[in-house]
């Protein structure tokens, strides 16, 4: 242990602990670091990297905290769940009043609320942080979602500020974003729509694969030629990436990646949380049943349907005029992805008191995070610091902009329609999108039957007033 006072102290060292930690000690400021398991500090005290800069190696949270300068601040980079309970259980005894424990995990909103009731019972602030970019975010600049008391964000700011990616202006892509869970809460949603961009290249990529019958690095090739749109996007790059990517012994590695995709909870949270409040999120939640749907892989197996494909196949090779229609389909899922991750956003302000700072939001995703993309600049455009839409498809210039696609996605829709290829987050989109453009729904029959069966009412066009028919 060296003794001068360090400015931050990090726990939790790995991969995302310890990029931070080099993150911010290669700009000068001065890190503790300590871990539940030692192992990780005194690998990470002879990584060549740490050579020559600010950094103590702590090896119980005792030691650390008695390294911080007051008041002291500590960034949690510890799994989200059980542990963070055990740390903070073990570390909040130990501090002072006014200290600042902000915690970095993909932490559920409700235990950040928890948690920040019970670390101001002892005078300390909690702050929640959504941190995305994965470790190379982490190491030269992630994006940080911050929400709690602004006078603890404060004392966090300079550091966060330091440590976050820029957006197109230069500025830190962080941001006080909201009260309470606010940070977590937005990373939540910003994971629910990560889920939702995933499945929707996926879909594309699998029509072009095993409708058009391209090559990976043919499909790579369409994709990167979308970045010249909003489309360009950090999955877009990490799409054509991943597609071109050989295996050791030869082919792509793609062709021999198991399609069962796993998920670690905040994609299903969100479309949880949607559903609760009833705000319709069909892109985000069809992506999250798709993972829990390829799970099933030996059912898939043993209901083999290879011949419908191959049907479509053979018929789709022909199709590869395709291609701009495709685009606008994805387009529009991009489109459809963050306007339902804004609609929940901008509900759970209210219902959960977090006062979210939309376009604050939108900026803090423009730079280190896996959403980002630059649509976002389009989407800010329509809000204000002070006035922000309920969600973006309600503004009507841009909602009739949007619509402008759907001709070209409905052809591609009815060329794909007897396929065989299931495309449930791509046709999410399009209904979504097609049932905000409808005056009249079927919902109205709806509305008749629970009258009907069950005397609970319904509204007349023509009329004021809760009626009920005897059917
Ligand atoms: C990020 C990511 C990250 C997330 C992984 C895995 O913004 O950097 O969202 O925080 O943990 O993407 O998530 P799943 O296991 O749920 O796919």
């Amino acid at each position: 242990m060296k003794n001068a006072p360090s400015d931050l102290g990090i726990m939790g060292m790995g991969v995302m602990g310890r990029s931070l930690a080099l993150n911010l000690a290669c700009k000068g400021v001065k890190v503790s670091v300590v871990s539940t398991r030692p192992k990780e500090v005194a690998d990470f005290s002879v990584d060549p990297r740490v050579l020559g800069l600010p950094l103590t190696y702590a090896k119980q949270t005792k030691d650390f905290v008695a390294s911080l300068k007051r008041p002291r601040k500590i960034w949690l980079m510890v799994v989200a769940g059980d542990v963070t309970d055990k740390v903070l259980a073990d570390l909040l005894p130990r501090l002072s009043k006014g200290d600042v424990v902000l915690d970095g995990g993909n932490s559920h909103f409700q235990d950040t609320a928890r948690r920040e009731a019970l670390a101001s019972k002892r005078g300390i602030d909690f702050l929640g942080c959504g941190v995305s970019g994965g470790e190379e975010g982490a190491l030269n600049g992630p994006s940080l979602m911050a929400g709690g008391k602004r006078q603890a964000w404060k004392l966090f700011e300079p550091l966060l500020r330091s440590a976050a990616a820029k957006d197109m202006d230069g500025q830190p892509c962080t941001a006080w974003l909201g009260l309470g869970p606010a940070g977590h809460y937005v990373k939540m949603v910003h994971n629910g729509i990560e889920y939702a961009l995933m499945q929707a290249l996926a879909e594309v990529w699998q029509v072009m694969d095993q409708g058009f019958g391209l090559k990976p690095d043919q499909a790579a090739a369409v994709f990167e030629s979308w970045k010249d749109s909003d489309l360009d996007s950090y999955l877009l790059d990490i799409t054509a990436r991943v597609l071109r990517h050989r295996d050791v012994g030869g082919g792509f590695l793609i062709e021999k990646v198991m399609d069962r995709a796993a998920q670690k909870g905040t994609g299903s949270w969100a479309a949880r949380e949607a559903l609760t409040l009833g705000v319709p999120v069909p892109s985000l939640v069809s992506a999250v049943e798709m993972r829990s749907l390829s799970g099933y892989y030996e059912e898939r197996q043993r209901s083999n349907s290879q011949h419908v494909v191959l049907k479509g196949l053979s018929r789709l090779v022909a199709q590869r005029l395709l291609f701009p229609q495709l685009r606008a389909w994805m387009e529009l899922s991009q489109i459809a992805a963050f306007s339902q991750g804004m609609h929940l956003l901008h509900a759970a302000s209210e219902e959960h008191g977090l006062r979210l700072r939309l376009k604050e939001v939108l900026r803090v995703w423009s730079g280190g995070c896996i959403i980002r993309s630059r649509l976002l600049q389009r989407l800010n455009g329509l809000y204000t610091e002070n006035s922000a839409p309920a969600n973006p498809l309600f503004v009507p210039a841009f909602f009739k902009l949007t619509f402008m696609q759907v001709k070209d996605v409905e052809q591609a829709a009815a060329s794909l329609a007897s396929s065989g290829l299931p495309l449930p987050t791509l046709r999410a989109s399009l209904d979504y999108v097609l049932s905000l453009a409808s005056p009249r729904l079927p919902t109205s029959l709806v509305q008749a039957q629970r009258d009907c069966f069950g005397a609970h009412t319904f509204e007349r066009l023509d009329k004021k007033g809760a009626l009920h028919a005897l059917w």
